[in-house]
Formats: structure tokens, sequence, C-alpha cells
């Protein structure tokens, strides 16, 4: 990753009260850096997509919900948390199906009860350093990910991707982005295959921008061209990200990732997904205990110049994610390591307590 490419899209703000995130939805046109400090706005930026991306997510909750918490007013402990957990209710409520949010708020909330000795100050100082420890392990997790999973993509010339799952949905590096930045540093040059990825774009906006920064060579595709170019031998690997893991190995990933992973698995192609920890549930048994959010039929029928482009009230489904059974995945590459099938029993020996 080069110096120009080397900044956080997550953070606190150097004075240390205020969110600080790059506004995806105004990506690729401009780059325009936000500065939150009230819960209403991280949970609008959230729900918006101003931030997104799983550990984006998690990362940008844990710091939004630690400098919000700082402007608390209260004169003792029991106060304090009642207003802390109000706070923490609301903001897990911002979208359902990236485990990072629930898991970066609930480590907020232990912090908070392992303070509850001190006065809120003190707390509240607490939570920021702990909402800054999150952020940390986040950059150092995505490049552990991408340190196992580069030896997958040796001799691999192409590979293709869905969504954006790059350096934007993390704090640095990315997950299913990571192995192709670190192949880039040590001069492998793999062109990525990038889904456009309907309805919001996130491939064509975010994953096209942040590899084309970084001189990594990409070809956009339509979200239905995915077969036709595996059909011509050109993709050699698929790379994608998750919102969370089920303890079977079950995938919840941007909405086209199961009709991806039946392709890749018809042509003999492996898929591989690339998450942290954090994204692993092992207290969900399977995919069908992952809540899917539907979102605004908007988003189907106006695209994202907010013309219409189907008739006023039609029908719309709009779910963000679907789920990729586990048989259909090759390998999940993690921060600890590259896990293989079988993954109930794999996940459970790394990540199990
Ligand atoms: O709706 P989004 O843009 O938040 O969906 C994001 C994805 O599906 C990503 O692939 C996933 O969060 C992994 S990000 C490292």
């Amino acid at each position: 990753m080069t110096e120009q490419n080397d900044f956080r899209t997550v953070s606190l703000d150097k004075s240390g009260t205020k969110l600080r995130i790059i506004d995806q939805n105004m990506l690729p046109n401009s780059v325009v850096w936000l500065e939150l400090d009230e819960i209403e706005q991280v949970w609008q930026a959230i729900r918006t997509l101003a931030v997104r991306g799983a550990p984006a997510i998690g990362v940008a909750a844990a710091i939004g919900l630690a400098v919000s918490a700082a402007n608390i007013r209260a004169k003792d402990f029991a106060e304090f948390y009642q207003q802390f957990c109000r706070m923490k209710a609301y903001l897990a409520t911002a979208r359902p199906t990236a485990v990072n949010l629930s898991w970066a708020l609930e480590r907020l909330k232990q912090v908070v009860l392992q303070n509850k000795q001190y006065d809120p100050l003190t707390i509240k100082g607490a939570l920021l350093v702990e909402a800054e420890a999150i952020a940390d392990e986040d950059v150092a997790c995505c490049r552990a990910i991408g340190e196992a999973g580069l030896p997958l993509l040796a001799g691999v010339r192409s590979v293709l991707t869905h969504c954006n799952a790059g350096r934007l949905a993390a704090v640095q590096y990315g997950t299913a982005l990571a192995p192709l930045y670190l192949a880039k540093e040590q001069g492998q040059d793999i062109r990525v295959f990038v889904d456009e990825t309907r309805p919001l774009l996130q491939g064509a906006r975010l994953t096209a921008w942040e590899l084309n920064q970084a001189g990594i060579g990409v070809t956009l595709l339509c979200d239905n061209m995915a077969a036709a170019v595996m059909a011509q031998g050109w993709v050699d690997a698929v790379i994608v990200g998750a919102d969370r893991i089920a303890a079977n190995g079950d995938t919840a990933n941007k909405i086209g990732t199961s009709g991806l992973a039946i392709l890749a698995d018809s042509f003999g192609i492996p898929l591989y997904v690339a998450a942290p920890g954090s994204t692993i549930d092992l207290a969900c048994a399977s995919g069908s205990d992952i809540v899917v959010e539907n979102r605004d039929p908007s988003e189907v029928t106006e695209l994202w110049f907010r013309q219409p482009m189907a008739p006023a009230g039609i029908d719309v489904f709009n779910p963000a994610f679907d789920v990729t059974p586990a048989k259909r995945i090759s390998a999940i590459i993690t921060d600890r390591g590259v896990i293989k099938p079988p993954f109930a029993k794999n996940l459970a020996a790394v990540f199990g307590k």
C-alpha cells in the first residue's frame, strides 16, 4: 500500500472528540470526510451506508458510541450507565446483519461494567481507549488476513470480487482485498474483476475506486456478467468478504454472493471468504439464524442518481445480503489463518472459547 493510500478510513479525530469517516456515499466523485459526535449522526451514517462494510461498521460504532458517551451528563455511575445503555441499544438498531456492530458495542459495555467503581469521567476515558484499541486491532487483523490469504494467490493472475470488502469497508487493507494489496506490495500483478454490485454499486463506486488508487488493474463487470467471464477461463479465484459467519460456516455477505458461489462451484473455481474473528458468530448455528436486512425499494427503482427507472409503486424485493451455504466455500481466510472444511469443527477449534 502506498503512502498516499495509507490513511485510516475510520478513526477518532485529532481532538479525540469526534468520529472521523470518509463519506462512502460521495465516492468516487468526491472525497468528503465527516466528523460526528452525536449518537443520532452515527446511527444515520451507518444506516445510510456513509460508513459500511462489517469491520468499518463495528469500528465506527465503537468510536461513535465512545464520543457520544463522552457528552453524557451524569452525577453517578447508575445515571451514566442508564444513558450509555440507551445509546448502545439505539445504535445496535442501525443495521442487523453485520455482527461486528453488536460485537463492538458489547465490548464497550464490558469496559463500562469493569470500571463501575470509577467516576463517569474515568469511564469516558476508558471507552475512548477501548474504541481506539478496536480500530488498531482491525488494522492488525486485516493485515493478518492479507498474510494468511497471500499463499492462496500463488500463481493466480486474476480474481473476481463482489461488493466492497476493501480498505473502505475496514480501517485499512480490508478483508477480501487485503491479500491483493499484499500481493501488489510484493510485485505480483493480479487483475481484479469487480462486480458493480446492484443496487448500491459498492463494487463500481468503491472497490473500483480504491483498487484504482492503489494501482491494481480493475475490470468492472455488471452483475450478470460473471458466468461469461468465468467461461472464458479468466477467473482463477473468487474472493469476497462477510457480514456474519455462522458456526457451521454459512456466510452472509452482499446479495449476489450465493449466486456467485454456485457459478464458481460449477466452473471449478475456488471461492474464498475473508473475514476477521469479529465477523464469526459461533452463537449463530447456521445461516437460517442470520437476520438479513431488507432495504428501501427506492434503492432498486431509482438507482444511484435518484432517477426513476421502474414503474412507480412496482413491487420490489431488496434484501441487502444473502447466505452462501458452507458447502460452496473453499476456505475462510481469517486473522488466525486459513480455515478449511469441515467448518463447524475447524471454526470452533480456532475461535471457540
Ligand atoms: O451493505 P454493505 O455495503 O455494508 O455490505 C457490505 C458487504 O457485504 C461486505 O462484503 C462485507 O461487509 C464485508 S466488508 C469487509
